[in-house]
């Protein structure tokens, strides 16, 4: 594995209360575009209060699971606000995103069911898909005629699901959501929808992209999490009926860990209630997308198919990627490349992450680096502009 350059390097990073997206990288000053705290909640006063006062009031954690001590009224109270945030029926709280997707799929789907997989869906997907013994297909990435010939070939006397995300976060771009959607009430499937990297930013209230598009009543398990946009961590799944119920019943990821702490869970429980009003942040952080954007085309950078506030720029081979992210770094701007086997070998790619607390100076300062950069490392791609 080594031999094949595919280990990965873990990069130390601080974060400082009150200095935006201004970080410190194994000890040196940078400017992070890698941050998922799109919305800068992570800091926000109402925030840091409900950790603290939790914190003070319960201590610092459950010291039990969910089944066996560790169900508060902070647990019932935030799955009941998840829940009404996305207009569902019910909700279940997860440890994390990773722990939603995998315990979830594998309990909602059995032996006998038929999971069609979108083929870049995330590796906890891939893994609650394998877990649940059912028979997975994949379909081609965002191709619904593809999903639609699969349909039809694969019937099933069980269950059939649909799983996809609705914003790829390694591409930057969305899923035709209405399409899948339309495609799974068409033939009868349960449409299971990742909105990690969605909620906060998209819909009215920040629901997600569904609710953007309002289709939300339409997607029978919407999963997302608090690790991101929200601020906090964990990870949750929406339901429309039953299966909140089967899933607390049945989901062994659920059943048998550890419950979040009050504290982390008083947090999502106060960003549930931010971003409904965040519309200033999300109009902030899609501006900076799009300007981000249209300076990196205007200066031949290749943004892939990015649509969002995720905007990544083509590097190329492994190697490439290294010296590219090695380069920034030198200059104080972190932006981690991401490189096979997480993207094809020749896809390599800086993953950047635009916020609403970034600054146009900062994004100038991304593309100055970035520009000295493709002068010291001849083979960083070029892509002629067509926007
Ligand atoms: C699409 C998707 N789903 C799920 C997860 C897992 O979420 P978490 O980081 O909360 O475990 C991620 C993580 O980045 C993700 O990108």
């Amino acid at each position: 594995m080594s031999r094949a350059g595919t280990l990965r390097n873990y990069h130390e990073v601080e974060r400082g209360m009150a200095s935006g997206p201004q970080v410190r990288v194994n000890g040196k000053s940078c400017l992070t575009f890698c941050c998922q705290d799109y919305l800068g909640l992570s800091r926000h006063p109402a925030m840091l209060e409900a950790m603290r006062e939790a914190v003070d009031r319960y201590g610092c954690g459950m010291a039990g699971s969910r089944f066996i001590g560790g169900t508060s009224p902070l647990h019932h109270q935030a799955e009941r606000a998840l829940a009404a945030l996305h207009d569902g029926e019910a909700a279940v709280l997860y440890a994390n995103g990773y722990m939603a997707n995998l315990g979830s799929i594998a309990a909602l789907a059995k032996p006998g069911d038929v999971i069609f997989s979108d083929e870049l869906n995330h590796a906890s997907i891939i893994d609650g898909c394998r877990l649940s013994r059912s028979e997975i297909v994949v379909w081609r990435h965002n191709d619904v005629e593809d999903l639609r010939l699969r349909l039809q070939q694969y019937p099933s006397a069980g269950n059939r699901f649909v799983i996809c995300e609705s914003l790829y976060s390694m591409e930057g771009h969305f899923a035709p959501v209405r399409e899948v959607l339309s495609a799974c009430a068409e033939f009868g499937c349960f449409a299971y929808v990742d909105e990690i990297h969605a909620v906060g930013v998209y819909g009215p209230k920040g629901d997600g992209y569904a609710a953007q598009l309002g289709l939300s009543s339409q997607v029978d398990l919407l999963m997302a999490g608090a690790g991101k946009a929200l601020g906090s961590l964990g990870g949750y799944v929406v339901t429309r009926s039953d299966p909140a119920a089967l899933l607390k019943s049945r989901s062994r990821a659920f059943i048998f860990t550890t419950a979040l702490p009050p504290a982390i869970v008083s947090t999502v429980i106060t960003a549930t209630e931010l971003v409904v009003d965040a519309g200033l942040l999300r109009r902030r952080i899609l501006e900076n997308a799009r300007t981000l954007r249209s300076w990196l085309r205007e200066a031949d950078f290749d943004c892939m198919t990015s649509e969002s506030h995720i905007v990544p720029i083509l590097t190329g081979s492994s190697e490439t990627t290294g010296r590219v992210t090695q380069h920034l770094l030198a200059d104080g701007l972190y932006a981690q490349g991401v490189t096979y086997p997480s993207v094809p070998r020749d896809r390599g790619r800086l993953r950047i992450a635009v916020t609403a607390d970034h600054t146009l100076d900062d994004l100038d300062r991304l593309v100055s680096g970035l520009k000295k950069v493709r002068n010291q490392v001849a083979s960083f791609p070029r892509h002629r502009s067509t926007e």
